[in-house]
């Protein structure tokens, strides 16, 4: 089966994209039949020097022109909140399916999508927009769907975890780890997202709508980043057996619902307060399965992209079934990747 793709936004998690769907085209083509070809890619600057090859493939600036293409699936990757909603239903309304890593616009503007993509049998994919490469989105979603969920609680934000970690075991300040957080390509263009607790936030909203099948604004979420945060903060908590942590609260209260991002000292013995660097970490709480964490990278071009990718799988299995079309998978993959005999 192929499938022609539009991938709007070419950055850091564009480029993990077009990466990986090279690096792994016969793995995915022999596991789900899916074979994808990416026909358009929108950037902002059309001169600029590619780090990905972009041989073979339309890139342009002209988003109309993506808009008139005949394509199967768009794939949101390049930010913005309005104008981006506005690309994104002209897709769904055309009954593309959209994967989108874009949680500043989902925040504010999911409900829409969502309706617009019920009301055209299209689908909205977004498991790259909350924790990065951990599945959470899907888990809520499917997964734990015969739960009561209680409390959703995380480590949601790569960039400011990663800055804590650099004060705390580095010894580097503050400034010299945001700087290292923007050039690695964790940080959003704009990290004010970041350090105010902002991003995780949008974060908090999604995983609650999903939980607490509630929809919420931004406005919910009590609020506070770390950018008041200062070495003595640290060392306080050090000395004390505790770790500082920025940490998104969703939690049911049967007469209320509490949404929070806050720094909070975590005791050192708790898991979260062991989850370091860019790594992300969500518990879920649910009234089957009791507590459950999920563990894994919270930003970075190729561990975004593999969430990004697994929904552009799923939303072409899907739509293949949903359309029966008869499943073609390719020759087993003649390399397995090595993490299949090796626990490292
Ligand atoms: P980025 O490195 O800044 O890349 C953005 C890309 O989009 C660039 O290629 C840029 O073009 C293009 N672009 C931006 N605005 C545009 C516009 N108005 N018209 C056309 N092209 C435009 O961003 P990123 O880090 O890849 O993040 C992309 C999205 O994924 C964001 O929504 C972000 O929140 C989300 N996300 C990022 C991460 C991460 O770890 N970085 C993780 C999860 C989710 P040029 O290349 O020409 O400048
Ligand atoms: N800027 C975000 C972070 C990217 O640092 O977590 C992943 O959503």
């Amino acid at each position: 089966m192929d499938k022609k793709i539009a991938l709007l936004g070419m950055g850091t998690v564009g480029s993990g994209v077009v990466n990986l769907l090279r690096e792994n085209e016969d793995l995915i083509h022999s596991s789900s039949g899916v074979r994808f070809t990416i026909t358009h890619i929108l950037v902002s600057d059309t001169v600029k020097t590619r780090t990905a090859d972009v041989s073979g493939i339309r890139v342009t600036d002209d988003i109309t022109e993506i808009e008139n293409a005949d394509i199967d699936l768009a794939v949101e990757v390049m930010g913005g909140i309005d104008s981006t909603k506005d690309i994104i239903n002209k897709f769904l309304k055309r009954g593309i399916p959209v994967v989108t890593a874009n949680k500043d616009m989902l925040a504010v503007h999911i409900d829409e999508l969502e309706e617009t993509a019920s009301e055209n049998s299209a689908a909205l994919y977004y498991e790259a927009a909350v924790a990065g490469g951990i599945p959470i989105i899907h888990t809520l979603q499917h997964s734990l769907n015969s739960n009561r969920i209680s409390k959703v609680m995380g480590i949601l934000n790569g960039t400011t975890n990663y800055i804590l970690s650099k004060m705390t075991f580095d010894g580097w300040d503050y400034n010299d780890a945001l700087k290292d957080a923007q050039a690695i390509g964790y940080a959003e263009a704009d990290p004010t997202a970041d350090v105010e607790g902002i991003d995780a936030a949008r974060k908090t909203l999604l995983l609650a709508r999903l939980a607490f099948n509630k929809k919420f604004t931004l406005d919910q979420v009590n609020l506070n980043g770390i950018t008041k945060v200062d070495i003595k903060d640290i060392k306080l908590a050090e000395s004390a057996g505790l770790t500082l942590k920025l940490l998104g609260v969703a939690e049911d209260l049967e007469d209320k619902y509490n949404l929070s991002v806050e720094p909070i000292f975590v005791d050192t013995k708790h898991q979260l307060a062991n989850v370091h660097y860019e790594k992300n970490a969500v518990f879920v709480n649910g009234n089957m399965i009791g507590e459950a964490m999920f563990y894994g990278p919270g930003a970075g071009g190729y561990e975004t992209a593999s969430a990004v990718v697994s929904d552009m799988i799923n939303s072409a299995v899907i739509t293949a079934k949903a359309k029966n079309i008869p499943e073609e998978k390719g020759e087993p993959a003649t390399e397995l990747p090595d993490s299949a005999y090796y626990l490292r």
